[in-house]
């Protein structure tokens, strides 16, 4: 089985990778950077691995002959622009590629939770477009819906490594959010793409993908304070605060796209009151607080 993974630079195309090359079945991996400078070592030295240069923004670029499968990941865009557009115009990229390499039998697309929706979430907008250019850009499409990151985290390392404490903008403090590790994210695409030629339960099958429990702020609190064995202080944003909050980390656009989206997994929220569930959910392993290890680790 030969598969590609564009880009690969992501860490959930980089998670996928490292559980592709470990499979006892031996597949043979593609990845697509912008820059080949940007190979992890750990993969350029695997004979099943080759990097090639590509880029998702110039669909010339993008040559995936001979794959059976490609995962696509769509890497965040933080600048001020329509991201909705540069969804639609990056996934019609892929989905031509895809249909130049007639040897493609699958594509797997790293989705988010809400992607069924047209309004009301954000950032995950970019998510929907993507699903609905590349519902039908291969035999088989799998998209998994992954609930929020539990990488996200990671912007918390700088203020409690610097002053002891952490924002959080997932308010009531007891309110729980579905949230997955990348681990889990790449073990579960590792096995779609491996699938490859078996039947699916529907085309494109999709499904949310979270983590072995949804967590609250509070879990986020004692997670960070087990892996640091620090006592840690937790400022909360408030529903009220988001706009301001996101203002002084994003372009003013970018806050405004932030603030709908992180809005839409609260109370009252599109994706809290989910009026359209996906219907199948499937379980990750990994638990915050072995996520946040391996934060503090770099990982
Ligand atoms: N955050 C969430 O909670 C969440 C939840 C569900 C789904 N998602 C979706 O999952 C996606 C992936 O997230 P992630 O955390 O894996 O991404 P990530 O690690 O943040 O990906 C960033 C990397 O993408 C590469 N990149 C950026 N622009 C590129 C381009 N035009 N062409 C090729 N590579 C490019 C860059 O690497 P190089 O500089 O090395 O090229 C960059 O370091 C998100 O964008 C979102 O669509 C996110």
């Amino acid at each position: 089985m030969h598969i590609t993974v564009v880009p690969a630079s992501p860490r959930t195309a980089q998670a996928t990778i490292r559980f592709l090359l470990a499979h006892p079945s031996g597949p043979t991996v593609r990845g697509v950077y912008r820059d080949l400078a940007r190979v992890p070592a750990e993969f350029a030295a695997n004979p099943k691995f080759a990097a090639v240069t590509g880029d998702i923004i110039d669909a010339s670029s993008l040559d995936f002959a001979g794959s059976d499968a490609v995962l696509n990941v769509q890497p965040p865009i933080y600048a001020e622009i329509d991201t909705v557009k540069h969804a639609l115009d990056v996934s019609n990229n892929i989905k031509a590629a895809v249909q130049r390499a007639t040897s493609v039998k699958r594509l797997v697309f790293v989705s988010s939770m809400g992607a069924q929706y047209d309004h009301g979430t954000g950032e995950i907008l970019t998510s929907h477009a993507a699903e609905t250019v590349l519902a039908d850009a291969a035999p088989e499409v799998v998209f998994v819906r992954c609930a929020y990151f539990m990488h996200n985290w990671e912007a918390a390392l700088k203020t409690i490594s610097e002053a002891g404490f952490f924002f959080t903008t997932l308010t009531p403090l007891d309110n729980t959010l579905p949230q997955v590790a990348k681990d889990d994210i790449g073990e579960t695409c590792a096995e779609e793409l491996l699938a490859t030629g078996n039947p699916l339960k529907s085309n494109p099958y999709i499904f949310d993908l979270v983590g072995p429990r949804p967590y609250t702020s509070l879990d986020v609190q004692r997670a960070w304070e087990e892996a640091t064995g620090k006592t840690l202080e937790m400022r909360p944003v408030g529903k009220d605060g988001l706009a301001e909050f996101y203002g002084h980390v994003f372009p003013p656009v970018v806050a405004k796209r932030y603030t709908e989206m992180n809005l839409s997994f609260l109370p009252g929220g599109i994706i809290y009151e989910q009026s359209q569930p996906t219907g199948e959910v499937r379980k990750g392993r990994v638990e915050l607080v072995d996520e946040f290890r391996k934060l503090l680790q770099g990982a």
